[in-house]
Order: C-alpha cells, then structure tokens, then sequence
C-alpha cells in the first residue's frame, strides 16, 4: 500500500511539471503568427496550403530581402521535400506573394507579374516563364513597360484583333527582326522549338 502511495505521488510531480512546462513552450503572441496581407493571388494560396504544417511565423521569421528566386526556392522545398500539397504554379505563385510581402521583389516587377497575372493562361505560364527566363527574354522586355523591346502588354494589344496574330509572332520570336517597333533589332531564337515558339507567343498575347 505504501509503495503504491509513493508511485501516485511521483505520478502526480511528474503530471505538475508537464502541465507547467507547456505554457513554457508557446513563447510567441498568437497576432504575429498571420501571413500580411496582398492583393497578390498567391496571399489567399498561401493562407490556406501554407498553414496546414507549420504557423505562419515560420515565413515572418525567415531573413528580409529574400529574392523572387529565394523565397520561390522556399515553396518548392516545401513541396518537394516536405510533400507540401503545391503545384508547380502555385509554388511560382505563392514565391511571387512571399517575395514582395517578406523580400526584395516588387508587385511590378515583370516576373512576379508574369506568374501572378490573372489573364496568363494557367497551365502555361511556368513553361512560358521558364522560356522567358532561359532565353533572357525578360532582359529586353517587361510585361508592362518598354525596356529595350516593347512591353508584351503593347504587343498583345496591337495584335489583339489580327487572326494572324499567333502565326505572327511565333516567326517574330524565331527570326528577330527590326522596324515593327522602332530601330533596335531583336535577335533571331532559331533553336526554339514550334512547341515552345508556341508557348512564348500565347503568353505574350496574353499579357
Ligand atoms: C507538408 C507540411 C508543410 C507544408 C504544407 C508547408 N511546410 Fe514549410 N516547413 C515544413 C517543415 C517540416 C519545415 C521544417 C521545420 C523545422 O525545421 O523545424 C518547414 C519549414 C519552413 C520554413 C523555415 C525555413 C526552412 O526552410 O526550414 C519556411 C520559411 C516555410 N516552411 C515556408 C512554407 C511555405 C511558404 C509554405 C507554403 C507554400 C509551407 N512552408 C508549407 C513543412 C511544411
Ligand atoms: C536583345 C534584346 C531582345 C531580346 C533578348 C528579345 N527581344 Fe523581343 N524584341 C526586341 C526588340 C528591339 C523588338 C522590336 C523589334 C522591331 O521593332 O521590329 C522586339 C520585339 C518583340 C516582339 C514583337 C514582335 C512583333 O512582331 O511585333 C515579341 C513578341 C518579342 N520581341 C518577344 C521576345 C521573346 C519571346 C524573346 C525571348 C525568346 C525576346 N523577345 C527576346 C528586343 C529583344
């Protein structure tokens, strides 16, 4: 009887200090665990497939001035390492929101748009931004702004009531060519595939 008096006893220290040690644990007021809020697509995106694991301070936590391609990386880690439920797109789409909310980037700057761009056909737009990106096609033009060749929104609307228009602008891409839009000349992409010739020009006649 005694000893099974001493055993409750230690039962109950050790029940005491584990309910002490709890509140221990949570050392964060529960308002900074919120994502900030954007008008970006990717803030509801990751609202609700960025929670599910782990609280929101793991992203308000993490270093300022994270780039597009870093906090992208982020994402994609989650997806790939961590079997977080993300698409392709969305891990674009929510790096896009965490890069501008939390980074370096800019709601302007044309990679973000180009990935958070509502008119962007869904399934197209990694390829299509892959391509941008690997044939530095961003370096001479922005979705929205000149830069050394015309904005891709200026394209679209020139082209937006010709049939031709696709035809059109794949063999723009393929050959290059000057005139159309001043006298800079644009560089011929002969290597590019007609799937990926394809691809860039319904994503720029998109924009
Ligand atoms: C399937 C579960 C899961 C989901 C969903 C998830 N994460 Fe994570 N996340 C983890 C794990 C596991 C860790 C590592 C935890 C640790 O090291 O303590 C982590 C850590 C992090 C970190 C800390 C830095 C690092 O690389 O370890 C950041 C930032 C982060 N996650 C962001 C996100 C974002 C953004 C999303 C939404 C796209 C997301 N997480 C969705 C599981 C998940
Ligand atoms: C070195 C700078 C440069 C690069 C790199 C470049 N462009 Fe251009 N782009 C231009 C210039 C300059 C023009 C305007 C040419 C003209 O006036 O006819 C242009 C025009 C265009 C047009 C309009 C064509 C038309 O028929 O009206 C499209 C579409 C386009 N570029 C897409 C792309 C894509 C896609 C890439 C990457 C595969 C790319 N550009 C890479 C400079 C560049």
């Amino acid at each position: 009887m005694k000893r099974m008096t001493t055993l409750l006893c230690a039962a109950q220290v050790c029940l005491a200090t584990l309910v002490n040690a709890a509140p221990l644990a949570i050392t964060l007021p529960p308002e900074t665990a919120v994502l900030k809020p954007s008008a970006l697509p990717g803030y509801p995106l990751a609202q609700h497939k960025c929670s599910t694991c782990h609280s929101a301070d793991y992203i308000n936590f993490q270093p300022p001035g994270m780039s597009l391609a870093q906090w992208t990386g982020e994402a994609r880690k989650m997806q790939q390492v961590y079997g977080a439920p993300i698409s392709d797109q969305e891990v674009n789409i929510i790096g896009a929101y965490l890069a501008v909310t939390y980074g370096s980037a800019q709601a302007g700057d044309a990679d973000v748009q180009a990935v958070s761009s509502p008119a962007a056909p869904v399934a197209k737009v990694d390829d299509a931004m892959a391509l941008l990106q690997g044939n530095a096609c961003l370096s001479c033009h922005a979705i929205d702004h000149k830069v050394v060749g015309p904005a891709y929104h200026e394209v679209a609307a020139k082209y937006a009531s010709d049939p031709q228009a696709l035809a059109k602008i794949m063999s723009s891409i393929q050959n290059g060519g000057t005139g159309k839009w001043g006298s800079i000349t644009m560089p011929p992409f002969a290597q590019l595939s007609p799937d990926e010739l394809k691809t860039l020009a319904t994503f720029v006649l998109h924009q």
